[in-house]
């Protein structure tokens, strides 16, 4: 299928489905567009969970070969995704499982796309998965994060199901959270899933990530942060810096040197 008629499909999905089919790969192009652009190119999208956004790329650069990374069987469910759009996966996609902590055993690759899960992985495995990436990478090889929302910021606690758009996870004790949780009307098991992602979640803030992504042998090209135009509670800024509890995204491009 040619890159036109898959964007006259895409736009037909849902909100959530059309932006990681359609916006996220058009944000990563223009990212890598002034390093040598995606065609061609062979990618890893490292915590692909669905697939989306790996297949997003996939259709949009059929020249380039595209590999999720995923510690779920998530991709799995990819097809059934598609299928109400009238899409299949693209030939030019593929998927590996990788234990948690890991980054698999393939290198090579032009370019590594990380969005939404460098807050999920460990501090006690955060500086190995990063290395392991870099050593991923070719030479000169693209590795672009993205990371929203920011652990102190109005939304960090992943936690829309029970309303938390507010930094309710900083001002409520953990046990508050705990019976929010418990008088939602999420089933049990989706209880336990939201509880153990909530956490597990690093708590790095931007400086943090620019910290322990700045590391040796990589080169910053370019960076941004997004800030909420919101006042936190009074209660927050006794405890914890403004920027922190303003800084919602982190965008970065590192280039293996
Ligand atoms: C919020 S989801 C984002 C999924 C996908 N990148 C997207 O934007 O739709 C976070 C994903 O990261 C994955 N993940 C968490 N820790 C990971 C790790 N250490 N290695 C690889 N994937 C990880 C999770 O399984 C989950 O699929």
């Amino acid at each position: 299928m040619d890159a036109d008629r898959f964007r006259s499909l895409a736009e037909t999905a849902s909100p959530d489905l059309r932006q990681k089919l359609l916006i996220l790969p058009a944000i990563i192009a223009d990212w890598a567009e002034p390093h040598g652009g995606l065609a061609g190119r062979r990618i890893m999208d490292f915590g692909c969970g669905l697939g989306e956004l790996a297949a997003g790329l996939a259709y949009a650069e059929p020249t380039a070969s595209v590999v999720g990374l995923e510690v779920t069987d998530q991709p799995d469910g990819l097809p059934a995704v598609l299928k109400p759009l009238g899409l299949i996966p693209p030939a030019n996609l593929s998927f590996r499982t990788v234990p948690l902590g890991e980054v698999g055993d393939e290198d090579d690759f032009d370019l590594i796309v990380s969005w939404s899960v460098f807050e999920h992985v460990q501090r006690n495995q955060f500086d190995a998965v990063v290395a392991g990436l870099k050593t991923r990478l070719k030479p000169g090889g693209l590795l672009f994060m993205q990371v929203s929302p920011l652990f102190f910021s109005p939304e960090g606690s992943h936690l829309w199901a029970l309303g938390y758009t507010d930094w309710q996870h900083l001002t409520r004790e953990l046990s508050e959270v705990r019976e929010d949780l418990e008088a939602s009307s999420l089933n049990e098991r989706q209880r336990e899933l939201h509880w153990k992602l909530f956490l597990r979640l690093n708590r790095f803030t931007a400086l943090d990530f620019d910290a322990r992504l700045h590391a040796p042998g990589f080169t910053a090209l370019r960076r941004q942060v997004d800030r909420v135009d919101r006042e936190p509670p009074a209660e927050l800024l006794t405890a914890y810096t403004r920027e922190a509890l303003t800084t919602e995204q982190i965008v970065l491009l590192l280039r293996r040197d």
